[in-house]
């Protein structure tokens, strides 16, 4: 199953609102509706955005040429809606960069933009079983241990790329390979990413884990429960400041404070050179309902505000090793991304 791909002139996607209890398939046909799709997050994780970025473009291109008929594409009617769609969620670089990607394609028509769509899909599929074999022999590099036992936060599965995940992805390969003890995945607050997609994939696959509360990530490190943290990345800044969903941050601090290697797994494209540092990255704060209720609940009081920030940022100090499908970096140990070569894909 993919979790998003073009099939007869349409984006098809997994509805993700509607898991662990229901698995869906949405067929996408106008801008708008893929703008709202991204903002409730029935699409979402940073590489799956960036497919859905490029897949976006497709659309527009095939609508506006539509709308002309025969005649030649209105390039400035389609940068214009692009722009919207670029702009649909600020954090995860990847929707902008497939977007920007897809449109270096735009003289050459609506049919040149949709195969530079299908080929970040298609590199996409490749880039993480890449990332999944570079970070399961890192794991096992870094711990020491085979078995290992993993916590992750977030879902960094399938469901955040198009077939196999990232961070989630190397636990997969850990689990193909023996090499799984149990992951431990947080259940991610306030839209339980963890608890309801993370989990589900988990089941999916075999793997032994056990859910956590958010909160009790950080205290069950210093207990030992686990030899590694894995996460994915919504943007890697160019001195390895990490953005990603809230909560990563206080893993890393506890997981140095535990010893414990703290890796991030991203591909290429969540690399942002032309961002600096982790102060630089726009933080989405996703508003009050979120907190106050779950599932159209009211929890909190009617009448208040909140601060609700959807992601938080990873100093690139307290990350042990960033694992890409091109190459591994190790900010915690004076490495930079500016410096350490691209190697070829593994497969
Ligand atoms: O708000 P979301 O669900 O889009 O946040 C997703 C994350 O933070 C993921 O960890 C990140 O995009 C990496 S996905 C491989």
């Amino acid at each position: 199953m993919r979790t998003i791909d073009w099939i007869d002139g349409a984006i098809e996607l997994v509805d993700q609102t509607l898991l662990p209890h229901r698995l869906e398939q949405r067929r996408v046909t106008e801008l708008g509706e893929l703008i709202a799709d991204i903002q409730r997050l029935a699409v979402r994780g940073a590489p799956a955005l960036g497919v859905a970025g490029a897949m976006g473009v497709a659309l527009i291109a095939a609508s506006v040429t539509e709308a002309g008929g025969d005649a030649e594409l209105d390039r400035d009617e389609v940068v214009r809606q692009a722009r919207l769609l670029r702009e649909a969620r600020p954090t995860a670089v990847n929707l902008s960069w497939g977007v920007d990607r897809a449109l270096t394609r735009l003289d050459e028509g609506a049919a040149a933009i949709l195969e530079e769509a299908l080929a970040i899909r298609d590199e996409d599929i490749a880039a993480c079983i890449s990332m999944g074999l570079r970070g399961a022999d890192l794991t096992r590099e870094l711990t020491g241990k085979d078995p290992v036992r993993v916590m992750t936060i977030c879902n960094t599965g399938g469901l955040a790329t198009v077939e196999r995940g990232t961070a989630l992805g190397v636990i997969q390969t850990l689990l193909e390979q023996g090499s799984l003890a149990e992951a431990f995945p947080l259940e991610t607050r306030p839209l339980l990413q963890g608890a309801r997609l993370t989990a589900w994939e988990l089941q999916r696959m075999g793997a032994p884990f056990r859910l956590l509360i958010d909160s009790a990530g950080p205290f069950l490190l210093s207990r030992g429960i686990a030899d590694a943290v894995f996460i994915g990345a919504d943007r890697i800044a160019a001195n390895g400041d990490s953005a990603n969903k809230i909560g990563s941050f206080s893993l890393a601090l506890a997981a140095k404070h535990a010893g414990v290697p703290f890796i991030v797994v991203a591909p290429e494209s969540t690399v942002d050179m032309n961002t600096a540092s982790g102060a630089d990255i726009e933080i989405e704060d996703r508003g009050v309902d979120e907190v106050a209720g779950f599932g159209g609940t009211r929890t909190a009081p009617e009448g208040i505000d909140a601060v609700n920030p959807a992601f938080d940022v990873t100093p690139h100090e307290l990350i042990t090793a960033i694992v890409t499908e091109r190459r591994i970096i190790r900010p915690g140990s004076g490495e930079t991304l500016a410096t350490v070569p691209l190697e070829a894909l593994r497969s």
